[in-house]
């Protein structure tokens, strides 16, 4: 029988966990064994006795060694990547332009793995998209975070003691993370201005009561994919100047602008913090990138010249039984292209998404930028 590993997850820090009680069981009815490590859904509220009521084993780090399919979140640790059988396939957000060991050991281990962030972002596959349903957690989350730090009220209030102005929230970056950040923010009340290159987005922006921010485009900032290209210097240049007025009037500034590939544009530079108001707070959800603040720094929190500033790049693991359960459902949803009727697993690689997906398989790294990142570094 084809066995399923959800193992815990690498790090103390990831909360979340590949395989929620309800994917498992529809593992199961499926006719999968399923394997679910000790604990490995505890920090999810999902417990191993749930679990077991799900029709799963609970199981050991030994089950790295014998399963067919492992799901992660974030991929395994170098040594269980290398413990798994040849010709295992292997599920994550692996992050492969980061790790380049875990990419070589996968490899060499004749290791299939798919990498979740290279799921196309094509209709057929939205609901296998974890870049998606990760990133809105860290929109909505990174809203309430910076609510809570702020001194102030987000909505207007007409109290007895007299009227409260409502918060000014500035969002940098309106993708999948900035327009939850605006539908959150709108819902607490405040006043939202938004900035991005992408004339697509501003529609977006106004449906969510959001204030779209224009900026002087010569040319479109849509590149291939519908993502964001590189602007030149002079633009990003212009583009602070316009919305250094809104960013010192503010008392939220919500940073998510990317450029995949690339290092996050710098938005937010420290003259423009010099000029926020005492107390004001930026959470930068480009930390990992570069960063669109300037002197954000990742996974911390500090205060410059009296504004809270946030660096967080993992805000879905703060909220982590919603985000192991959308999560594991897009896993569910890309399984859906690899289970047999028969209760068995095969890679067709005339799918466009697999083709797409599929990072190692068969002792060959078959997505180009990695292959070249990991030629240029022998
Ligand atoms: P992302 O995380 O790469 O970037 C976030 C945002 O930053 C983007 O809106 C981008 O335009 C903006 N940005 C880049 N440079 C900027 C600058 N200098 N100033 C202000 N903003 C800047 O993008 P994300 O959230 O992963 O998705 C972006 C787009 O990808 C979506 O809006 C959509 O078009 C497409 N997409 C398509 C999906 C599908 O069809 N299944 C699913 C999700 C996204």
């Amino acid at each position: 029988m084809t066995l399923i590993f959800v193992p815990k997850e690498a790090g103390d820090q990831e909360t979340r966990v590949a395989g929620t009680p309800e994917t498992v069981k529809k593992y199961v009815a499926e006719g999968f064994s399923v394997s679910v490590e000790s604990g490995a859904g505890e920090k999810s509220n999902f417990s191993d006795e749930v679990y077991q009521g799900a029709g799963a084993t609970i199981g050991t780090t030994a089950d790295w060694e014998r399963s067919d399919l492992v799901l992660t979140v974030t991929g395994p640790s170098e040594q269980n990547a290398a413990r798994m059988k040849q010709g295992a396939i292997l599920i994550g957000l692996l992050t492969p332009h980061r790790r380049s060991d875990l990419v070589r050991k996968l490899r060499d281990g004749r290791v299939s793995s798919l990498a979740m962030e290279l799921v196309p972002r094509i209709s057929r596959a939205q609901s296998m998209d974890a870049l998606s349903s990760q990133a809105s957690i860290g929109g909505y989350k990174a809203v309430l975070l910076a609510a809570s730090r702020l001194g102030k009220y987000f909505p207007l209030l007409m109290t007895a003691a007299g009227t409260i102005k409502p918060a000014r929230v500035v969002v940098m970056g309106a993708g999948v993370a900035g327009l939850q950040a605006i539908a959150t923010a709108k819902r607490l009340g405040s006043i939202v201005e938004v900035s991005d290159i992408r004339p697509a987005v501003k529609e977006q922006v106004e449906s969510l009561g959001g204030k779209f921010i224009e900026l002087p485009m010569e040319e479109s900032g849509e590149g291939a994919g519908g993502y964001a290209k590189e602007m030149g210097e002079d633009f990003l240049r212009k583009q602070r100047e316009i919305v250094a007025r809104h960013v010192s009037a503010a008392d939220v500034v919500i940073t998510t602008a990317q450029i995949p590939g690339r290092k996050a544009p710098t938005l937010v530079t420290e003259e423009m913090v010099k000029a926020m108001r005492k107390g004001a707070v930026i959470v930068d959800l480009a930390v990992d990138s570069g960063g669109n603040c300037e002197i954000s720094e990742p996974e911390r929190e500090i205060e410059r010249h009296g504004v809270h500033i946030l660096g967080y790049s993992n805000l879905p693991a703060t909220v982590p039984e919603d985000a192991s359960t959308l999560y594991s459902r897009n896993v569910y949803s890309l399984l859906g292209l690899v289970k047999t009727k028969e209760g068995g697993l095969t890679l067709n690689l005339e799918d466009e998404v697999i083709d797409s997906t599929l990072l190692t398989h068969d002792g060959v790294v078959r997505h180009a930028p990695t292959a070249a990142l990991l030629e240029g570094q022998r």
